[in-house]
């Protein structure tokens, strides 16, 4: 990479809203400003106010470029929600000339995208599990090989078309252009994940604020991507209601002393609950609040564990689940997560850049630095391919119609590269 160039990730969550800037160059990715404003403009992942919205953004992208000193005009957002829907599909086409090419690939993934899709629902992305030249399979890079007939097996992820384009009209609200739109628990896998991980079976388990979000990658593809509609502010409102206190004070309790399995705390241990409508605060023993959270907690292991069962999948995540997601901080996530999954269980912290990455450090900002480290390979693969100086790469202009197989030669290039991802 001859030049550098700035790649932003915004991450849009049903909390809080994560500008994150990072410079890109031939030495890797550094992260330059973070702009994390809390945001009330969405439920369960997707944006049901857009003024409040748009309020959120203009912020946090105040506040990143005045940390990195930069102008941002392009961003890479996130989009989230119990819409989001993950299928495998395939697809297969005559090689010509004996030796597949990239535009033989290009041809595969399109006639992969091919399915039939209600008329309001678009294609977000189309993850290569494997390729097949002639008789060969499991596959990762066919471009080179001999054969005379190319197949690829994919998983594609879809989403609704007025959810996605809600996304990208908040930001367009603020005077920003939406580069790509990615799925947040795909951004967040990249940001946390090896490549090791991918390759063994993992899990990628995202406890947000308004939903969980599941990401299994198998034999170093997607394999599959679901969302729970319930998260942490779940548990905020089981404290509030089972404490009878206000929520901003369920809140403050959850982060200071919750636990998700009450084993874990002695039973002498006691916090100060203020009460609600004049009532003064009152002693209550550390196990109560725990007591509340566990059942929460428990519901939403469980279902990830059933879920993964009922695709068929659990037996071959071998490397565990990697936890990601704001409320994956309090203490006893990651032992309870391993009794209900039965499976090893990691806390997945941002890695992979430099620069002031302490401040993007939790895993609450693993959406942020994977939608800037997706952008990142965005860029690297468009001069890898191209042998284009970075300058010269206009950003795609985001698929806010329902997916159509492009015709017209620069859209073949931008999808093309969108597969890859
Ligand atoms: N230290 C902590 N202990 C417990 N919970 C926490 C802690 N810090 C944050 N949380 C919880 O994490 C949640 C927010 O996480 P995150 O920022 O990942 O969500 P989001 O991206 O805004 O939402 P979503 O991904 O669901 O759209 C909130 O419910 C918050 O209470
Ligand atoms: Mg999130």
């Amino acid at each position: 990479m001859d030049t550098s160039e700035i790649v932003v990730g915004l991450d849009i969550g049903t909390t809080k809203v994560a500008a994150v800037v990072g410079e890109v160059d031939s030495d890797g990715t550094t992260i330059m400003g973070v702009g994390n404003v809390p945001c009330k403009g969405l439920r369960k992942g997707v944006v049901s106010n857009i003024d409040w919205t748009v309020k959120s953004i203009a912020e946090a992208v105040q506040a990143a470029q005045s940390m990195a000193g930069v102008e941002i005009r392009t961003v890479y957002a996130s989009v989230g929600g119990s819409h989001v829907r993950s299928q495998n599909s395939d697809g297969v086409v005559a090689v010509s000339g004996g030796e597949v090419t990239s535009a033989d690939v290009e041809r595969v993934l399109e006639g992969a995208r091919a399915v039939a899709m209600d008329s309001d629902r678009q294609i977000l992305h189309v993850l290569p599990r494997e390729y097949l030249v002639d008789n060969q399979d499991g596959i990762r890079d066919p471009v080179g090989m001999s054969g005379v007939r190319l197949g690829a097996k994919v998983n594609l992820t879809t989403a609704a078309t007025s959810c996605v384009q809600n996304v990208v009209r908040c930001a367009e609200r603020v005077g920003l252009t939406v580069a790509d739109v990615v799925l947040a628990p795909l951004a967040s896998a990249e940001a946390v994940l090896s490549e090791d991980e991918k390759e063994i079976g993992v899990v990628v388990i995202d406890i947000g604020g308004g939903t969980t979000d599941i990401l299994i990658y198998v034999d170093g593809g997607v394999a599959h991507t679901s969302v729970i509609p319930a998260g942490g502010n779940n548990v905020t409102n089981d404290i509030s209601m089972g404490l009878r206190t206000p929520m901003a004070e369920a809140e403050r309790l959850k982060r200071n002393h919750g636990c998700a399995l009450g084993r874990m705390v002695s039973d002498e241990e006691e916090v100060e609950v203020p009460g609600v409508g004049g009532h003064g605060p009152r002693k209550v023993a550390r196990r109560v609040l725990s007591d509340i959270i566990e059942p929460r907690i428990e519901e939403i292991f469980a279902f990830a564990r059933h879920r993964m069962e009922e695709i068929g999948l659990l037996e071959q995540i071998s490397a565990g689940a990697v936890l990601t997601g704001g409320a994956s901080l309090m203490e006893g996530m990651p032992e309870f997560a391993e009794e209900i999954l039965g499976m090893p269980v990691r806390l997945g912290f941002p890695v992979g850049v430099k620069g002031i990455s302490q401040l993007v450090q939790g895993p609450q900002y693993a959406t942020g630095v994977g939608l800037v480290r997706h952008g990142a390979a965005m860029l690297r693969a468009a001069q890898d391919r191209h042998g284009a100086g970075l300058a010269r790469v206009a950003p795609r202009a985001p698929e806010v119609e329902p997916a159509k197989v492009a015709d017209k030669a620069g859209n073949r290039f931008w999808n093309w590269l969108k597969v890859a991802f």
